[in-house]
């Protein structure tokens, strides 16, 4: 029973002093929009942050991300359904920045129809909604593999070793049951599915860590001012801890 232990995906925002790698975070949603923004919202995230201090397309020369070109332009890409304010009609028009990504199904009841029963989770909050999320995200992206043999697989279901899951009353081979569990979620990503801007290769295996990163900054987009913030609190504790530590000595000079 049990998952497999995700693998490492050696991310550059590991670490106390870690921080995103701006050309992954990129490589990242056009991963999302290309392949899991057919399934998955991202309710949490508006265009506009593509373009927030430490974002995929941060740009310093546009502090108003709404200003920034290349933001504007991937919002351009989108259509999202609207309503016309003059005949109420529904409509379709190009995102602006201030929209935010749009739901591939109108409610939960046509997601899980769409799926065979399974509705596919918002991803905004992923890495945080599952325990060393980007690890997470990454080996079970890419960690489909063919079921072992004596795997009862129900159908609509897949096989995958990171997924949490018993196998035990699914499971007729030799020995305990296999670690994993099921999953509605097809295999997603194949050799060379997207064309990445950078030149960066798109195996399995990086678009796989790439959309991984872009869903733990979608998750925690302050996670840098966090981390800066910590180790400022821990200076200012030691120089304060060195002062006080002084003054008590100058006060105490000679007091028998
Ligand atoms: C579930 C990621 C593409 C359908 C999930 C989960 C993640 C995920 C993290 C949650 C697994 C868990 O519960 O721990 C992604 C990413 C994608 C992608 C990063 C793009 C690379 C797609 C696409 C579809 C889809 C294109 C539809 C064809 C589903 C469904 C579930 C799911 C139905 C629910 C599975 C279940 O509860 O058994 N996905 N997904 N996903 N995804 Fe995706």
């Amino acid at each position: 029973g049990g998952a497999k232990h995700p693998r490492d995906g050696g991310f550059s925002f590991n670490g106390p002093f870690g921080t995103f790698d701006q050309g992954q975070l990129q490589r990242g949603y056009k991963v999302y929009r290309e392949v899991c923004s057919s399934c998955h919202g991202m309710d949490h995230v508006h265009f506009r942050n593509l373009g927030d201090k430490h974002g995929p397309f941060w740009n310093p020369a546009y502090p108003n991300p709404n200003d920034n070109p290349v933001v504007k332009a991937l919002a351009k890409e989108i259509q999202v359904a609207d309503i016309d304010s003059e005949t109420g009609e529904s409509l379709m028009r190009d995102a602006t920045t201030a929209d935010k990504f749009p739901n591939p199904y109108p409610n939960a009841t046509a997601a899980a129809a769409g799926n065979g029963g399974a509705a596919p989770p918002d991803l905004s909050v992923m890495a945080k909604a599952r325990h060393d999320g980007a690890n997470y995200i990454y080996s079970l992206l890419s960690g489909y593999v063919a079921p072992p043999k004596g795997l009862k697989i129900a159908p609509g279901q897949n096989y995958n070793p990171y997924m949490s899951g018993d196998l035990t009353p699914f499971w007729e081979g030799k020995g305990p049951a296999p670690k994993g569990g099921f999953i509605a979620m097809p295999p997603q990503l194949t050799n060379g599915q997207v064309t990445y801007d950078d030149g960066t290769e798109a195996t399995v295996d990086q678009m796989a860590k790439d959309v991984a990163a872009f869903i733990m900054w979608t998750s925690e987009p302050k996670m840098v001012e966090r981390k800066q913030a910590g180790f400022g609190v821990l200076i200012f504790l030691l120089m304060f801890a060195g002062i006080t530590y002084a003054s008590y000595r100058k006060i105490w000079k000679g007091v028998a």
